[in-house]
């Protein structure tokens, strides 16, 4: 395969080279690439000729996002079609992100009354600007190029940029008590097993809209929780509702995403949430009480 990543500067796009290393993949980062610019990601894609790209690029910034809807729209649906539009041309298929936040939250019913994860097939109802921008994205994909994998994924964390586990240890080592809200409830997902499970995704051939996050549904308050324990933190971590943050974009209080589809597909299952974050941890090299490797016969 003759790969190109853009937006390969960001959390999922580093760990999307590695996971495609051994097609020596071009990473494009916005420097090298705007990807609201359609002339240069055309010219990209007619001189690269890759036959699969992959679109780590967006405005991933949910608050930012109500400042400037017309920025997110430009980079979260316009810059995917652009490149869907490329891809037809030159015969490429092409891998772009969604999220969980196309979803309004409220829970499905699942058997005997209980909540179940959103599937592919539930009717999305973004809340946010984020959210209705990614959904336009993912719409304006699925009319423009048949060979697509949109890949919705959620709460996602990387030994890379800014995301949920970094700022949990940031503000550990700062000391002031922590509060966390814990009335969100979702799937949270490393960029390494992500990274991973697209590149298995990539070779199946079954194009679609997939969901692919780590087993296991948490709150953030639970996150952080976990965090503090296997870095051995001692912190004084409290809950907070929602309501209590005031915040320009809504979040949605449930927003599980079922995995079955990415099963079916041989993709899935990824890794449950927990032992994907020890393995986080293990990378920022934070983790409390790690094994450290007994010198052997060669060693010291
Ligand atoms: N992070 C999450 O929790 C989460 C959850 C659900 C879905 N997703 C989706 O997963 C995908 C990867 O997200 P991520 O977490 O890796 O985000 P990220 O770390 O913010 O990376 C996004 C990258 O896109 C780049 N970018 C922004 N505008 C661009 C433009 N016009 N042209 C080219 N590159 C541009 C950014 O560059 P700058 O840094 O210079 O702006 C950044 O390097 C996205 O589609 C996102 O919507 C993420």
């Amino acid at each position: 395969m003759r790969v190109v990543i853009t937006g390969a500067g960001g959390q999922l796009g580093h760990d999307l080279l590695d996971a495609f290393a051994d097609h020596d993949p071009v990473g494009l980062t916005r420097h090298q690439l705007d990807v609201t610019d359609e002339a240069a990601v055309a010219d990209a894609v007619t001189t690269i000729r890759p036959t699969l790209v992959v679109n780590a690029a967006a405005a991933t910034d949910v608050d930012g996002c109500e400042a400037d809807p017309d920025g997110a729209h430009r980079v979260n649906a316009l810059a995917p079609w652009w490149l869907a539009r490329a891809c037809a041309r030159t015969g490429a298929t092409l891998v772009t992100f969604s999220t969980d936040y196309v979803f309004d939250g409220a829970a499905p019913s699942g058997p005997g009354g209980t909540p179940r994860g959103f599937t592919e097939t539930d009717p999305v109802r973004p809340l946010s600007v984020y959210g209705r921008t990614k959904a336009a994205g993912e719409q304006l994909v699925r009319e423009t190029l048949p060979a697509h994998h949109i890949v919705r994924t959620a709460w996602v964390s990387g030994a890379q940029g800014r995301n949920f586990v970094r700022t949990m240890l940031r503000l550990a080592d700062v000391g002031d008590p922590v509060r966390v809200v814990d009335d969100q409830t979702g799937s949270p997902t490393t960029t390494r097993d992500l990274a991973a499970a697209v590149r298995r995704l990539a070779v199946t051939g079954r194009h679609g809209t997939v969901h692919l996050v780590n087993e296991g549904v948490a709150t953030w308050f639970d996150v952080a929780e976990a965090v503090f324990a296997l870095s051995g933190r001692a912190v004084d971590l409290g809950r907070q509702s929602s309501d209590a943050v005031a915040r320009p974009a809504p979040r949605p209080a449930w927003s599980v995403l079922d995995t079955t589809h990415a099963r079916t597909l041989g993709v899935g299952p990824l890794p449950h949430w927990r032992d994907a974050l020890v393995r986080l941890l293990d990378e920022l090299g934070v983790r409390a009480g790690r094994p450290t490797t007994a010198p052997g016969a060669d060693g010291p």
